[in-house]
């Protein structure tokens, strides 16, 4: 080795060690700012705490007489949510929106996905009837378990119908 390489040797692993050693100084540093304020920040959480005082609180909540028990209350049912709930589609893009796309929208659980029409050409070559049973019956392929009407057994063959013609024309 010449003086030159020894020389540049020599700096190369100082400039090196230094590194190395700027780089544990950093580590060190975070991990001691981190245990002061990451682990407080979340603690201090009041998502946190109301999970925790839930899970070690006692099981029961009783109410006492003369004192404000007004949050052991139980919230009445609403009838205008329960309506809400039991949504009426009206055509087969409603039906798709509402209870197709949750897997067949990005192909969820192995449901080919609409609008890929790679997955839907074989599956379209068994014909529209085919379909239209499956989906409404229900069908188990080697992709996975497509549940009869999606699941929806509320809305009507017809609309199911419209929903396979729908998710097939995209
Ligand atoms: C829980 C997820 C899920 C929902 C919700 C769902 N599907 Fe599917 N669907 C699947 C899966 C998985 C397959 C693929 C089954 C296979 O080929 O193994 C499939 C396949 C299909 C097929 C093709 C059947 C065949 O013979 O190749 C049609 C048509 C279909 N779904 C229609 C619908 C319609 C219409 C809806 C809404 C009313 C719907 N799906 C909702 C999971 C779902």
């Amino acid at each position: 080795m010449s003086k030159q390489d020894t020389h540049f040797f020599n700096v190369f692993s100082v400039v090196l060690g230094l590194l190395v050693a700027f780089a544990i100084l950093v580590f060190a540093l975070a991990r001691y700012v981190g245990r002061h304020e990451q682990n407080a920040q979340v603690l201090k959480d009041p998502m946190l705490q109301e999970s925790v005082a839930g899970r070690v609180g006692l099981p029961a909540r009783i109410a006492v007489a003369g004192q404000d028990n007004s949050a052991l209350k139980i919230a009445p049912v609403s009838t205008a949510t329960s309506t809400a709930v039991a949504v009426s589609f009206k055509s087969g893009t409603e039906v798709f929106e509402g209870a197709c796309k949750a897997c067949h929208g990005l192909g969820i659980a192995g449901a080919p996905k609409a609008g890929d029409h790679a997955a839907w050409a074989p599956r379209i070559a068994k014909g529209k009837s085919t379909l239209y049973e499956h989906a409404l019956k229900g069908f188990q392929g080697t992709a996975g378990v497509m549940p009869p009407k999606g699941g929806r057994t509320d809305v009507s063959d017809d609309l199911i119908k419209a929903a396979v013609d729908h998710m097939t024309s995209l």
